[in-house]
Parts: structure tokens; C-alpha cells; sequence
């Protein structure tokens, strides 16, 4: 069975504790590998050797434009990799090789775009308000940055932080989740393909009280950047405030998608099935809280029941698949627990509603595409965020109705809107409260566009121009031109 140990210091090192947990397959439910359990001893050696990448040696003495040419060339191996990566991701979280297939692929625009973008920061010139004085700003990397993933997109997650951090000249510790630390480790060894210098990325493995904790709280850890659940993501909130330390987090949501009755029909039921039961509603984006105008609320649920009613359930590996398996044992019970909760609170079910089990299915982490209607906003299934194939769909009268309960949510991911009326798509990318905007289409994202959440749903951007600002800190450097012997008591 395959062994994966830390990667410190551009090589692989045992755990300190000597110990290894196994990672499963969750479509098969079998061990494939057994991956190292980290603690805070190892955490040491991994914060040591990307401080001393950060302080000294090759990597501190590349200028932004070399070090963005390194990025580039490990796009360009990325892109080599991106099969052979989109096959490990599917059999360490179960999603589909035809979502992980693509997302592999475009993994390598983030180290494209963060690789060109490392020399073009800027600072200023300050047309100083007084003679001899010669005042400029710089943007300087923060040092050493912790970035911990979930196991929804592994890659895809850590290429939003990974890319951004380099390219503004820090090193990193890696901290992918304990489900599905295989793709990071894999990774981390074209980072070293490509040529960027041992130490500047690290990765380490384990649970998130034993490596994950330990890291955040490390003296010599300057910024931390998570995605995953809003409550690890308080935690360390919590953890970095006592270090008054900057972090980006991005902490799922319950987004609404919204359909008005003047929506073109096809595509907005597409569009809600997508927002739903793609990646089999594992995703911080999923549209789980579907708001339908009530004149073609009937018409749209019998059409949305029809077309998920017919998804294919089944094996990830083939491109036939529609919905595949829940990734995680803990995160299969959370989400039939939430089809109790939905039920007791009043909803309806209308479509599966239980798990799936078919004819030469493997494994028993599937659960059927479900919908409950007659949901109200104030019901716990739409409040609360599941992380399944569970669709809460919430009927609707008037533009301001869609508004409100739209806003009226602890988060602020995303949303959706589908409608015809140009107007109105500009009144409702107003209104609503949300990082993301779509209308008449949902869950793009790209490498140039800024991702991330108002409210609950977190802090600062990942991705496009603003995103190498989260891994940057700015000086102002006085110089005086001219001495003078001026009065020391009082502010210059
Ligand atoms: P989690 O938030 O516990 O784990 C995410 C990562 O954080 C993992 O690498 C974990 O080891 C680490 N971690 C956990 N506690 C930590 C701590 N105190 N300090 C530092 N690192 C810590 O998420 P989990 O348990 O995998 O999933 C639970 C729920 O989170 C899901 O049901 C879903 O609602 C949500 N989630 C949201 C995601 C998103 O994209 N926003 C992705 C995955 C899960
Ligand atoms: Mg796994």
C-alpha cells in the first residue's frame, strides 16, 4: 500500500510520532494509502525550513520577475500533470473525473496568471509636503504563510492561495485535509520539478487539532489562509487574533438561486440543478436555497424533479456519472441527519430523500438527489449548511421578497439570479449580499475574477488582481535628502 510522509524541505520525512492513518477510497469505501500524522514536533521542522527559505538562500534572492517565471514553468507542468492529478483527486475524495478532469486542467491558469502578475506591483512615489524629503511605498511579502484546505477541491483550493502567496515572495506550509491529503503531496513534488528551491513549500499532513492548530498558533507563522467549515474557520480566527495576525477565510455558505418567472424556463432549471447536485452539492458555492417565483413555481419543481430524478448515480471514474458519492463517512451522516432536520421542521420532500444503493453500485456513501419544497427561510435546512445533494426550495412573490430572504442568511457566498430583465439583474446584483453575483448562469469561477464572502462566509479574496494583495504588506520609506539639525521634540 502506498506510504506518504511529510514533504519538508524539498524531501520526505517521516512523522514524529512514527504513525499513519489511512485515507479511503469513497467510492469503493477501501484504505489505498496511509498518510503521515503530523504534531506539533513536526510543525517545528516544516515553519523552520520555510523560515530559513524566506531569511536566506535562493528563493529570498530572486527578483518578482524570476520567480515568476518559476510559477510559469510550473504551470506548465501542472498542465502536463493535470490527468494523472484528476485521477488521484477522484479516488482520495470522490468527485467526479469529469469535474476534476477540467479542474485540473485550469489549475494551471492560477500559477499562469499569479507567475505574470509577481512583477507587476507597483508602489508610489508621494509628492512628500515638505522639502528634502523623499517618500515612497513598497509592497513586501509577509514570510511564511500557512494555507490549510478542505477535501472538496484540494488542488484547486490550494492553487488559490498557493499562487498568489508565491508569486508575492512567501513561503509556505501546506495543510491539506486528513481526507484527502494525497493530491497536495503529489503536488508539492512538480513545485520542486519546476525549480523553486527547497523550503519554500512544505506540507504536512494530519488532523486539525494535532497539525492544523499547532500551525496557526507557530510564532513564526505570519498569515494563515483556510477554506473549509465556518467553524475550524472561527477557530482559527480566534487563534490568529491573539497573534494579531492577518488570515483569509472562506467559509462555505447557503447561497440563494434565484429564478423569476420572466427567466428563460430550460436554462434556469439547468442552472439550479447544477448549483445542486453537481459535485453532489459538496461545494462552498452550491445554490442549496432555490427561491421560485410563485406564478411558475409548480411548472419549475415538476421540471427540476424530473431532470435529477434522472441523474446517474454511480461510479466517479466514469464520465457517464452525474452524481457520485459523498466523500466523507462523518459528512454522509451530517447530511442525512439534515434530511431529518428538514423533515421534522415541516419541508417536503418531494425527490429521494435516502440513501442510494443500485445495481453494481460499490460502496454506501450515495445518497439520492433530494428536494424538499414548502420550505420556509427560517427552517433549519435553510439556514444551515448541509454540504449535500439537498435542494431547500423556497417560494417567492415580488422582486423585494426575493431580496429579502435572499439576505436573510448568516452568509454571504454567492448567489444566483435568473431572469430576462436587464433591470432587474442590475437591481438584484445590488441588493443581494454576497461576494458573487451570477445571472443566468452559476457556479463560474476563474483565476482574474475576485472570490470570497460577505458576512459569515469569511474575509478577503482569493483570486484576480486583489488576491497577491492578501499575501503582501506595505512600507513607507522616508529619505531625507536634505539634513538638518531640526528641533528633536517635535514631530518631524
Ligand atoms: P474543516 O473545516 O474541519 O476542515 C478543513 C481543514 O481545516 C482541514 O484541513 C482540517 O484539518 C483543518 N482544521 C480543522 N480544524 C482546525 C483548527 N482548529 N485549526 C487549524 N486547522 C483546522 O471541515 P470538514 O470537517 O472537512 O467539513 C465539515 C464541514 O465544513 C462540511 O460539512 C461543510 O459544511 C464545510 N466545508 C466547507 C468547505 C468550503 O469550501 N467552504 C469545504 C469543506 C467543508
Ligand atoms: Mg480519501
Amino acid at each position: 500500500m502506498k506510504k506518504y510522509n511529510h514533504f519538508i524541505n524539498g524531501g520526505s520525512v517521516p512523522p514524529a510520532s512514527g504513525t499513519y492513518f489511512d485515507t479511503d477510497n469513497p467510492y469503493t469505501g477501501e484504505v489505498w494509502a496511509q498518510v503521515a500524522r503530523g504534531n506539533t514536533q513536526d510543525v517545528d521542522r516544516a515553519v523552520a525550513a520555510a523560515k530559513a527559505a524566506f531569511e536566506g538562500g535562493d528563493w529570498a534572492a530572486l527578483r518578482p520577475t524570476a520567480r515568476g517565471k518559476l510559477l510559469v514553468r510550473l504551470a506548465e507542468i501542472v498542465e502536463r500533470e493535470a490527468p494523472r492529478l484528476a485521477e488521484l483527486e477522484v479516488r482520495d475524495n470522490g468527485k467526479l473525473i469529469a469535474e476534476m478532469g477540467a479542474q485540473t486542467k485550469y489549475l494551471a491558469e492560477w500559477y499562469r496568471y499569479f507567475g505574470g502578475l509577481a512583477d507587476k506591483v507597483e508602489g508610489a512615489v508621494l509628492p512628500a509636503d515638505r522639502p528634502g524629503i523623499f517618500n515612497y511605498t513598497k509592497h513586501e511579502p509577509l514570510g511564511v504563510v500557512a494555507l490549510i484546505t478542505p477535501w472538496n477541491s484540494p488542488l484547486l483550493l490550494l492553487a488559490w492561495k498557493l499562487a498568489p502567496a508565491l508569486a508575492a515572495g512567501n513561503t509556505a506550509v501546506v495543510k491539506p485535509s486528513e481526507f484527502t491529503s494525497a493530491s497536495s503531496l503529489e503536488f508539492v513534488e512538480l513545485i520542486k520539478e519546476a525549480g523553486i528551491p527547497d523550503g519554500v513549500v512544505n506540507c504536512l499532513t494530519g488532523f486539525g487539532q494535532e497539525v492544523g492548530a499547532p500551525l496557526v498558533e507557530h510564532p513564526d507563522v505570519a498569515k494563515v489562509a483556510f477554506t473549509g467549515s465556518d467553524f475550524a474557520g472561527q477557530k482559527i480566527y480566534e487563534a490568529a487574533a491573539k497573534k494579531i495576525m492577518p488570515v483569509t477565510l472562506e467559509l462555505g455558505g447557503k447561497s440563494p438561486n434565484i429564478v423569476f418567472e420572466d427567466a428563460d424556463f430550460e436554462a434556469a432549471v439547468m442552472g439550479a440543478i447544477s448549483g445542486i447536485f453537481a459535485a453532489t452539492g459538496q461545494t462552498c458555492i452550491a445554490g442549496s436555497r432555490l427561491l421560485v417565483q410563485r406564478s411558475i413555481h409548480d411548472k419549475f419543481l415538476k421540471r427540476l424533479i424530473e431532470v435529477a430524478g434522472e441523474a446517474t448515480i454511480g461510479d466517479p471514474m466514469s464520465m457517464e456519472t452525474h452524481v457520485g458519492p459523498v466523500t466523507t463517512k462523518p459528512q454522509f451522516e451530517k447530511v442525512l441527519h439534515y434530511i431529518n432536520v428538514a423533515i421534522e421542521d415541516g419541508a417536503k420532500c418531494v425527490l429521494g430523500g435516502k440513501p442510494f444503493s443500485g445495481e453494481g453500485i460499490k460502496g454506501t456513501r450515495f445518497i439520492e438527489p433530494t428536494i424538499f419544497a414548502n420550505v420556509t427561510n427560517d427552517m433549519r435546512i435553510a439556514q444551515q449548511e448541509v454540504f449535500g445533494p439537498i435542494l431547500s426550495v423556497i417560494a417567492f412573490d415580488t422582486e423585494e421578497d426575493a431580496i429579502r430572504i435572499g439576505n436573510d442568511i448568516d452568509f454571504g457566498l454567492a448567489a444566483g439570479v435568473w431572469t430576462s430583465n436587464i433591470g432587474r439583474a442590475m437591481r438584484m446584483s445590488d441588493q443581494l449580499k454576497a461576494g458573487t453575483v451570477w445571472v443566468n448562469t452559476y457556479r463560474a469561477v476563474s483565476f482574474m475574477s475576485p472570490f470570497g464572502g460577505y458576512k459569515r462566509s469569511g474575509q478577503g479574496r482569493e483570486s484576480g488582481q486583489d488576491a497577491i494583495h492578501e499575501f503582501l504588506q506595505v512600507k513607507s520609506v522616508w529619505i531625507a535628502h536634505e539634513t538638518s539639525a531640526a528641533n528633536p521634540f517635535i514631530m518631524r
